[in-house]
């Protein structure tokens, strides 16, 4: 009986497993009720009791063999099946959704603001981040060593006592830009210049030592300080709505004058008050000079206004560090 046991073992060990088919072949040749190995085991009564033990332990290997194999190859043929495409797939059907990002809310601030001076007629420039101690501040009528530089904390990249050698910053304001601008082109010039700016200030709700302000300039024959205020005006009615509250009150910048400075009524948290978004004036002769225009044909004016602020303004928002923190549960909101 032994041998006979051995033979089936090994025919099972034979076996070659091809498809579905083949798999219920093998099934029903050795386990179904009236296969083999039940047959085997139905043998067990001939089998005198001293060898029962041994004969059975025999058997159970083949029946383990028997029932691994057909586990083992129908394992196989499933997952060859979920690996190739039927005839039953849908081709059609859509992928599951892929979680897709979104602008960030101050580039989303920015493309509105740029949708609207495009309106207004302003074409865009840009200029660099490490600026020269002469755009960034003589051109535009700081002198050296005057006061007003102070006001813009500067975080300088060269600074040397050489005056051959110039200084470099980082950009305290977009203004540079401006020069840049007219030391390229001849008037007029009706342009905006978005940009990121830094200045060394201590960090509250309402600064970072990094921001964006989009810059503007306009020279022409003939630019009064009335088409400076229609366009502020327009601006912020376009982007806050017809019934913004705002207020223009007088400021002071070296490279502007008269200066305005513009702020919008900012409520939130149940309390009001207003808050600051943008400097402006009409620019000064000596700018004009400083670039070869001749102020007596051309005037102009600019300003220079925050992003930032202008998104807090637009969102609701209290805090203007949380625009770089990069807290998803924030940004998802800007979706
Ligand atoms: N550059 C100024 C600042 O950052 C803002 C500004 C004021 C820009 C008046 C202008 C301007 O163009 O005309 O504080």
């Amino acid at each position: 009986m032994l041998d006979d046991i051995e033979a089936l073992k090994e025919e099972i060990a034979r076996v070659t497993i091809a498809d579905e088919e083949e798999l219920e072949t093998f099934r029903l040749e050795f386990l179904s009720r009236k296969g083999k190995v039940p047959a085997m085991f139905s043998r067990m009564s001939e089998v005198p009791d001293e060898k029962k033990a041994k004969i059975g332990k025999a058997m159970n290997a083949v029946k383990n063999l028997a029932e691994k194999t057909f586990e083992e190859h129908k394992k196989r043929l499933q997952r060859k099946e979920s690996a190739t495409l039927s005839a039953k797939d849908d081709l059609s059907l859509p992928a599951p959704p892929y979680p897709a990002g979104s602008y960030h809310p101050l580039t989303q601030t920015l493309e509105e603001m740029k949708e609207i001076f495009y309106r207004l007629g302003f074409s865009i420039a840009d200029g660099p981040e490490v600026e020269d101690d002469f755009h960034n501040f003589t051109a535009l009528n700081f002198p050296p060593n005057h006061p007003a530089r102070d006001e813009q904390d500067t975080f300088f990249i060269r600074k040397s006592d050489d005056p051959e050698t110039e200084d470099l910053v980082l950009r305290t304001h977009t203004s540079p830009v401006q020069i840049r601008l007219m030391q390229e082109k001849e008037p007029p010039i009706r342009t905006i210049m978005p940009g990121r700016v830094y200045r060394n200030e201590a960090v509250s709700p309402k600064s970072y030592f990094l921001f964006h302000q989009v810059e503007a300039l306009y020279i022409d024959t003939d630019v009064s300080v009335a088409e400076l205020k229609e366009t502020l005006i327009s601006f912020a009615q376009l982007m806050f709505g017809s019934d913004v509250k705002y207020r223009l009150r007088p400021g002071f910048f070296p490279f502007t004058e008269p200066s305005l400075e513009m702020d919008i009524w900012w409520e939130i948290n149940g309390s009001g008050r207003w808050l600051e978004i943008l400097g402006s004036g009409m620019v000064d002769p000596n700018v004009l000079l400083a670039v070869d225009i001749d102020p007596e044909e051309y005037t102009g004016f600019a300003w220079g206004m925050g992003v930032e602020r202008i998104a807090l303004l637009r969102h609701q928002i209290d805090d203007i560090r949380i625009f770089y923190d990069n807290d998803t549960r924030f940004l998802e909101q800007f979706h």
